[in-house]
């Protein structure tokens, strides 16, 4: 059987009640109606309308006290004010309010079957809206439980015993045949780090790390990110020149998450570079807040992309073919530096290089004073800030 859509007129005013019902009659809506705010709201509670019709000026509770307390009860709920001539002001104000819309009184049947059938359409999109939502919450989260335990638990079973068969079998195997084991086992490595970074994308363990703040140096995470990428800088023959405006304060912080944000930053700016560049990393005190700046004179990024770059998964053209990377150093980084209360913006030329700045809340007050965007990917795109 279909459901009704239910519809709830509030209105003190019994002709309107009596009108309104007879208008929605036969018309497949089930009609409830109640004579002041009070009995109104007991209706909601109880009827659990779709679309509520409120009029404004009612003896009692006031119309707008009852559009409140309907959105604090369900803000799913549609609500639309009916108002005479005098109250068109709070009209506006009730839709600043939250109400939908409003309907002038008298108005005409066919006035008002338009409007109900234009509010019930929005409330069909406000549930889908939030299934919507909910499903891409339940996506995400299944997709971690996917991805750990019926992905990386049996890979890691299948790289523990590989490692035993190989030293079993080492003076068994020829040279070429222990090759391919090895080559094996650096695959399975590097599907298990890729799991990892899956892993730490979606998972909520980067807001934890605040657990765990204290007084941080910069200057050593600093140090610590360019010795973990050295080795790559130099396969690649790309030179990495630090400059620091000392004294830096300590950031209230955890270093090893903004170590690995830094070398996500300087991994990119290797990555997305010609060999025999230079990558610079400059680091200054600014009043209240530790800039840190990454930047290189490599590919750069088209002006069209830098609002996905911050998106999971998000790979751009220019670089994609000759390197893998799973789209995912970026968004991690930013949610480290937004859980440390700093912000992290970039600017870049194509064929002329990138700068990704880090503000960084100095002498651990722990709260930012700059805003990015809320995160972003194709669907939402204002990932990135271009500055
Ligand atoms: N310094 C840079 N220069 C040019 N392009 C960059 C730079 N940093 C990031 N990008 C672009 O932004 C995209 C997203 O970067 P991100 O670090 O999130 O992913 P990735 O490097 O592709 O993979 P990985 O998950 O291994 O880091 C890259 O694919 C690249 O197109
Ligand atoms: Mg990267």
């Amino acid at each position: 059987m279909e459901i009704k859509p239910r519809i709830l007129i509030v209105d003190d005013e019994e002709i309107v009640l009596d009108s309104c019902s007879q208008i929605l009659e036969g018309s497949g809506y089930a009609t409830r109606t109640a004579t002041d705010g009070s009995i109104g709201l007991r209706q909601v509670a109880e009827f659990r309308p779709d679309l509520v019709f409120v009029d404004l000026k009612m003896p009692g509770i006031s119309g707008f006290e009852v559009l409140e307390r309907i959105r604090t009860l369900d803000p799913s709920i549609v609500t639309i004010v009916i108002t005479g001539y005098a109250t068109l002001a709070s009209a506006v104000e009730a839709m600043q309010k939250g109400a939908y819309d409003f309907l002038p009184k008298p108005f005409t049947p066919d006035e008002f079957r338009l409007i109900t059938r234009r509010g019930i359409e929005k409330r069909e999109l406000v549930l889908e809206t939030i299934a919507l939502r909910r499903e891409k919450e339940l996506l995400q989260e299944n997709f971690a439980a996917i991805i750990s335990h019926e992905l990386r638990a049996p890979l890691s079973a299948v790289q523990q015993n590989l490692i035993r068969l190989m030293q079993e079998l080492s003076d068994q195997v020829n040279e070429a045949q222990m090759a391919r084991l090895e080559r094996m086992k650096s695959r399975i490595y590097d599907l298990l780090e890729m799991i990892h970074t899956w892993l730490r994308a979606i998972s909520s363990d980067i807001a934890s790390i605040k657990e765990n703040f204290g007084p941080t140096s910069v200057e050593a995470a600093i140090s610590k990110a360019v010795e973990n990428v050295y080795p790559y800088a130099v396969r690649k023959d790309i030179e990495i020149v630090v400059s620091i405006e000392e004294p830096l304060d300590p950031v209230h912080g955890d270093e090893g998450t903004l170590v690995e944000a830094l070398v996500n930053l300087l991994g990119n700016a290797i990555r997305y570079s010609r060999s025999g560049s230079t990558v610079n990393v400059d680091a200054e005190q600014q009043t209240d807040h530790i800039l840190v700046a990454v930047r290189d004179s490599g590919i750069g990024i088209a002006e069209d992309e830098l609002p996905y770059i911050f998106g999971n998964f998000y790979r751009g053209r220019a670089g994609a073919g000759d390197e893998a990377g799973a789209g995912l150093g970026l968004p991690i980084t930013r949610r480290i530096i937004e859980a440390h209360g700093g912000t992290i913006s970039v600017t870049s030329k194509l064929g002329e290089g990138s700068t990704f700045v880090i503000a960084l809340p100095a002498g651990g007050s722990g709260t930012g004073t700059h805003h990015t965007p809320e995160a972003g990917g194709p669907e939402n795109p204002q990932g990135g800030r271009a500055t």
